[in-house]
């Protein structure tokens, strides 16, 4: 059997002192980054066998095969679930089952065999747990789970690998992914690059997604753009999604989003934000939504784990530049956001009590 993923190099010393079971860090001053914590998670399997049991090892550098599939044909997904502390002391995930199940469509798609929904959300837990001092406190940010299900056997013909792991890391993180935060996102249209295609795999959080972004992201934030609104790849005309978010359009009080049609990634805080928004009593509509409607929008907002609800405040689309106003209390977008910061707090009992999962 290879022996990939078989030492674990750390090289990391934490010297951080644990006062009132935090770790020493600047709380007020997180980043977006990844800061080295003490514990991660690693579960492994053949091919043809099922995941069994994983376990928790120091926080490290891995060691791999030259020839993983992962490395040579990019055979890996990801995840993102973030844990958060709540003023009265818990610490929940949101909805980790669907994170878990996204991760088995994306495993069908790739060729991998999955950890189960249990599994899954049982080593989210323990990676959380083990780095409890590492949750910042209510309100300064959240920890950032990242699982990875990862092609780790070697292979040179074009098939799947003979040997996945299932590894977890985590890291804190400050509340929105942007600095721009609630002031808005200039978001910048592409019409030369797109992100998917019919009958690839945009509808997965295939790591083979996120490389080919870069380009178009790149550039458009040297143009001082904070990100990318792809467009569909067949006509060029409808507005898909955001590198790594999703994307709303609010026009006389009902509330659109692009379907998701294999070419967008089904976002678990889009679904929760459509539940939410019917719920408090929005028309929602999932369908087309073309560049002109969303440049005669009332208001634009992205969603999705790093950003939770983020207003847009600029939409460039060739030569035309679009704004929005964002600093009305009332707009939708805040209203998710304080309908969704209620839920995960408890404060609104009913049936999103259980999109939380506590884990102390
Ligand atoms: C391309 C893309 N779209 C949308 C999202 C939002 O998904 P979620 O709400 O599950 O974080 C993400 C982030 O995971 C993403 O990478």
């Amino acid at each position: 059997m290879a022996q990939i993923l078989s030492s674990i190099s750390s090289g990391i010393s934490h010297t951080n002192s644990v006062e009132n079971g935090y770790t020493d860090l600047d709380w007020d001053n997180i980043g977006y980054g990844v800061t080295p914590t003490d514990y991660m998670y690693m579960m492994k399997c053949s091919k043809d066998e099922e995941f069994i049991d994983g376990q928790l090892i120091p926080y490290g550098n891995v060691e791999l095969s030259p020839a993983a599939g992962v490395l040579n044909y990019g055979q890996g997904l990801f995840e993102g679930i973030k844990a958060r502390r709540r003023e009265d002391g818990r610490i929940v995930l949101f909805r980790p089952d669907e994170n878990a199940l996204r991760m088995k469509v994306g495993a069908e798609r790739m060729c991998m065999p999955s950890p189960s929904v249990d599994q899954f959300i049982d080593a989210v837990k323990k990676s959380a747990l083990a780095n409890k001092r590492w949750i910042p406190p209510p309100g300064k940010g959240s920890l950032y789970i990242r699982p990875l299900l990862l092609g780790t056997g070697p292979i040179l013909g074009m098939s799947p690998a003979p040997e996945y792991t299932f590894l977890i890391y985590v890291t804190p993180v400050r509340n929105c992914y942007f600095k721009e935060g609630s002031t808005g996102l200039h978001l910048y249209v592409e019409d030369q690059f797109h992100r998917a295609f019919r009958g690839g795999a945009g509808y997965v959080k295939s790591i083979t997604n996120y490389a080919p972004v870069l380009k178009p992201l790149t550039n458009a934030k040297d143009r001082g753009f904070s990100d990318v609104l792809y467009l569909d790849s067949v006509s060029g005309k409808y507005i898909e999604e955001v590198s790594s978010c999703n994307i709303f359009i609010v026009k006389d009080k009902t509330i659109s989003t692009p379907a998701t049609n294999g070419t967008i990634l089904p976002g678990v805080t889009r679904k929760s934000m459509i539940e939410i928004a019917r719920d408090i009593g929005f028309k929602v509509e999932e369908r087309q939504i073309s560049v002109e409607e969303l440049l005669e929008a009332d208001e634009a907002f992205c969603t999705g784990t790093a950003v939770v609800v983020v207003p847009v405040g600029s939409v460039t689309y060739q030569a035309q530049r679009v704004e929005y106003k964002t600093t009305n209390i009332n707009s939708v977008s805040e209203r998710l956001l304080s309908t969704y910061d209620a839920i995960l707090n408890g404060q609104l009992g009913g049936k999103n009590t259980g999109w939380l999962v506590e884990i102390n």
